[in-house]
């Protein structure tokens, strides 16, 4: 397959974590778990959690000033603001709206994009559309994540595997030189939503005292479907956004996964070809921060030299929807 002309390139990206750290160790204290058993099956040292007051629009702003200020452009520029998040601060308005009051994006459509761990990769594909049809010329994509709200921190099962952060990143029309997204394959089933959800607080099972007790407002999840899902979705949407992008999986100078469990990551990789040191990992330092995962990885890669002028990337996302897909970038 030839290489399709790229519509947009990234021309900048921002990351922020909270400064506090919560180790495998500081869990053992209020959880029946171990750092052995954390660390061997997930590969997660430690997470950020972010404080009460902290919330996930401050997270998404705070990352996107990076962004936008590599990108040379003032929140002012911005035509059109898409925040992922699966964690929102409040049900109305949109986290993006918020996000938008803090940063004077003034001028820019915002809205938020539901996708969960996937998220990142649909806003950005939404922002292409954007500026393909000529309604934007600066995208600011978001991802604001505060994970702690929502888990249930008295089930291990699903406590040990979040974390709290924000990413993002600006996109423009291409300049060219071959630059920007050259392809993306997003995907969703959402006959199996039952294997990760919140099943209470919305309009289904709107809030109440007894869903409060029960705790029907928190995550929960089936974990060993999600990982064959995870594998399975992630390896086939790689493959298809490397082939549609005119590459080999040879050609893949990067491969930024989102980073929910080291065997995740491990097996995605094998199944799409791609060799580990050609993988960036980050999961250790940060957890699954949902949506946010894909941008701050991208961006540490940056910075990091792991990802430069003229590298291959391919990142590719699975979440709760069930939701995934994979994009070919070249930056
Ligand atoms: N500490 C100690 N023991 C634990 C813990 C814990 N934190 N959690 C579960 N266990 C126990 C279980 O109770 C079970 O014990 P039992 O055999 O006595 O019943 C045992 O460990 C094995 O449990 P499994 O769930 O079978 O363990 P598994 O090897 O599947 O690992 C895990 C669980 C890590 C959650 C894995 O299934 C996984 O990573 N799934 C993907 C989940 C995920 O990443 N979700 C994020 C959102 S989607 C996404 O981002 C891709």
């Amino acid at each position: 397959m030839k290489t399709p002309t790229p519509i947009a390139e990234i021309t900048g990206t921002g990351r922020f974590l909270p400064e506090n750290v919560v180790t495998n160790l500081d869990l053992e204290r209020s959880l029946d778990t171990s750092d052995e058993w954390i660390r061997t099956r997930t590969g997660i040292h430690e997470r950020r959690i972010a404080p009460d007051d902290m919330c996930a629009a401050y997270l998404g702003a705070e990352a996107a000033r990076g962004a936008l200020e590599e990108a040379g452009a003032d929140p002012g520029d911005v035509d059109i603001l898409i925040v992922s998040t699966a964690t929102p601060d409040r049900w109305l308005p949109s986290t993006a709206c918020d996000v938008q009051a803090i940063l004077g994006c003034d001028k820019a459509v915002a809205f938020d994009v539901m996708a969960a761990c996937t998220g990142h990769l649909y806003a950005l594909s939404m922002a292409e559309g954007y500026i393909a049809a000529g309604r934007a010329r600066i995208a600011l994509v978001v991802a604001a994540e505060k994970m702690s709200a929502i888990v249930d921190w008295t089930d291990r099962k699903t406590a040990v595997l979040f974390g709290d952060g924000g990413g993002a990143a600006v996109l423009q029309p291409s300049k060219g030189f071959g630059r920007g997204i050259l392809s993306s394959h997003l995907q969703s089933d959402g006959n199996l939503a039952n294997l990760l959800y919140r099943p209470g607080g919305g309009a289904i099972d709107p809030i109440s005292q007894s869903m409060l007790d029960e705790g029907r407002h928190l995550l929960r999840m089936n974990g060993r479907e999600i990982f064959k899902n995870a594998v399975r979705s992630m390896a086939e949407a790689c493959e298809i956004a490397i082939k549609k992008a005119g590459w080999g999986a040879e050609d893949v100078d990067l491969l930024v996964p989102h980073q929910a469990n080291i065997r995740i990551i491990e097996a995605t990789a094998k199944y799409a070809g791609v060799p580990m040191d050609k993988v960036f990992v980050n999961v250790d330092k940060y957890g699954n921060m949902s949506s946010a995962t894909v941008p701050v990885a991208f961006d540490e890669a940056r910075e990091q030299g792991r990802i430069r002028e003229g590298s291959n990337v391919v990142t590719v996302a699975f979440g709760a929807g069930l939701t995934w897909g994979a994009m070919a970038i070249r930056m």
